[in-house]
């Protein structure tokens, strides 16, 4: 379905629910069953489908019989034809009137008038109620998408003997207003996302089952994109996949950008989406859908900055996904080694898919009254001291490096960033880790990053509402993180104020 088409069903759809909903509220009554009311401590309950019989007197014999429901005829004993309509109604021969298969319509007075043998007149009358469980249903039904602000009425209908108790429930919970009859409705303005799910109404009238009848309100909202990852590394001759996780009601379109320029496909480049199953446990009733655009036998042309872009009545937005060759980000590993005064021993890894060919090492000394919040704001900087070191042979993708810093201050603390370059260009900067060189501080063994994991998007914000216990260590890594793109301001802020919060926690620590 083209989305112009989908948008004028959407239209439409909205109108006639409006037309229809303004015509059910001013054709609905109050009706409720007189008859019931009048005869309700007289008569007799049954249920549907049950048998009643019905006596006049206790005479085996006499001239004739006849009986009435309200005040019209059921049947003649002195009609030799018994012509009783429906069949399920029968007269015995002593005058007793049964009816079978009761029906919501047999409700009623049923009075009888008999001749005795010696002309006395009898008469009698039953009043009976075949009670039977509700049904509902609400107007309008369906589903029903409305953007913010929009406002309605949901009107309920119930049927059923005795009357049922009718209650609204909303994506699960009970709205409160409850009524006792066959009518309920409720005015809705539409506020928030939130309301999104069952609008329901329900009846109970202690008669069988509860019956359950209403509509989805799919509140509209523009798109949102999200991205599982932003950067997919690749290389050449391999296939890869970007992927745009995408909501949006009603449902956006999506197109792919390469450089900003509108993609076209063909056997090796196609484009397919996917609808992942909402999570109704949780109330997402929104649906997620993933596009994917999948690049097989990727070229050097490839690479580069795409963008899927998401667009619906309500607005768009877009994502940008960078396909590159590059190695990844370096991550610093765990060295259990004991490390001394003047050296330290680094260890890190990178995934390149491309052979690596060298790195780009840089370290500093922190002085060390800049590790105190009072110095953090004052430029503490050193100068960087970057080292080119050649990458060692690796079948890869994996690499795995060992460096040895040399000519280190004892009892200092110093931060150290890497970087990986492959025939596509430099990686993104490692975190900026610190360490400790031995000396007169006692030195428990060194602990930086965990695996290399998929985690690695964590800002040092999360690490610092977390601080591992091992942490009042004066060797233990702080960490922050450099990011050079001009796009990345943002997080380089963010990491910033998260380290201080960080180390402001240590200062307390220690
Ligand atoms: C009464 O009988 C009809 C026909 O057999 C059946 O469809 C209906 O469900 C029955 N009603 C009840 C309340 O059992
Ligand atoms: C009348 O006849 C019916 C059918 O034979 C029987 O079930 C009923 O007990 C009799 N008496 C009365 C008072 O209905
Ligand atoms: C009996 O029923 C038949 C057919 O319904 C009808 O032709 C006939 O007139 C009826 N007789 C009486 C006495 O009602
Ligand atoms: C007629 O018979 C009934 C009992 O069947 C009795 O109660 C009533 O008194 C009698 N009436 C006359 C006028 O005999
Ligand atoms: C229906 O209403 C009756 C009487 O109020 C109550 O006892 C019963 O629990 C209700 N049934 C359900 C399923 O809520
Ligand atoms: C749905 O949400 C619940 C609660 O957040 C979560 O435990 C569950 O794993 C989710 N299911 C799916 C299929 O995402
Ligand atoms: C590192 O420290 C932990 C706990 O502080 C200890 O269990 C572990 O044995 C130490 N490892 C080495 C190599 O010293």
């Amino acid at each position: 379905m083209t989305p112009a088409i989908s948008t004028a069903i959407h239209l439409i759809t909205f109108a006639v629910f409006f037309v229809v909903a303004s015509t059910a509220l001013t054709s609905l009554d109050n009706t409720v069953e007189p008859a019931e009311l009048k005869r309700d401590d007289l008569a007799r309950r049954f249920l549907e489908n049950d048998t009643v019989l019905l006596a006049c007197d206790n005479h085996f014999s006499f001239q004739y019989v006849r009986w009435y429901k309200e005040d019209q005829l059921i049947v003649d004993s002195r009609d030799s034809n018994e012509t009783l309509t429906p069949d399920r109604i029968r007269l015995w021969s002593n005058g007793s009137l049964q009816i079978a298969q009761l029906q919501p319509m047999d409700t009623g007075d049923y009075s009888c008038a008999l001749k005795t043998d010696n002309d006395t007149e009898v008469q009698r009358v039953h009043s009976i109620i075949v009670q039977y469980p509700p049904t509902v249903k609400t107007e309008p039904e369906g589903i029903i998408e409305l953007p913010i602000g929009a406002v309605f009425q949901i009107i309920c209908e119930a049927r059923g003997v005795p009357q049922p108790k009718l209650y609204w429930r909303w994506n699960g919970k009970l709205v409160d207003n409850q009524l006792i009859g066959n009518r309920l409705s409720m005015q809705i303005e539409v506020g928030s996302r939130a309301q999104t799910g069952p609008i329901e109404c329900v009846a109970n009238n202690s008669i069988g089952e509860l019956a359950v009848a209403g509509m989805f309100l799919k509140v509209q909202f523009p798109p949102e994109v999200r991205l599982e990852r932003n950067i997919i590394y690749t290389k050449v001759g391999i296939r890869s996949d970007l992927e745009c996780l995408i909501e949006a009601v009603p449902r956006a379109s999506v197109n792919w950008f390469h450089h900003g320029v509108p993609m076209t496909y063909d056997s090796r480049i196609s484009r397919y989406e996917l609808e992942m199953q909402p999570n109704v446990s949780n109330l997402q009733y929104n649906t997620v859908i993933k596009h994917t655009l999948s690049i097989r036998n990727v070229r050097d042309s490839d690479l580069g900055l795409y963008e899927c872009r998401a667009e619906n009545k309500l607005g768009f937005k877009s994502a940008a996904i960078d396909l590159t060759g590059r190695p990844m980000p370096c991550v610093f590993k765990i060295n259990p080694g004991v490390q001394s005064s003047t050296s330290h021993v680094l260890v890190w890894q990178t995934e390149s898919l491309s052979a690596l060919m060298e790195f780009k090492l840089k370290f500093r000394q922190i002085p060390s009254a800049s590790i105190t919040p009072q110095t953090l704001d004052t430029d503490f900087k050193t100068d960087w001291t970057i080292l080119t070191i050649p990458s060692e042979l690796s079948a890869g993708p994996i690499h795995i490096t060992t460096y040895t810093l040399h000519g280190l201050q004892p009892a200092s603390v110093y931060e150290v960033v890497v970087f990986a370059r492959n025939h596509f260009g430099w990686s993104e900067s490692s975190k900026i880790v610190r360490f400790a060189t031995g000396g007169e501080v006692e030195l428990p063994n060194y602990s930086t990053e965990s695996e290399l994991d998929s985690n690695e998007e964590q800002s040092s914000l999360e690490s610092v509402e977390q601080p591992e216990e091992n942490s009042v260590h004066l060797n233990e890594i702080y960490e922050s993180r450099i990011i050079n793109s001009a796009a990345a301001k943002v997080w380089r802020f963010m990491n910033l104020a998260g380290f201080m919060a960080f180390a402001y926690v240590k200062y307390v620590l220690i």
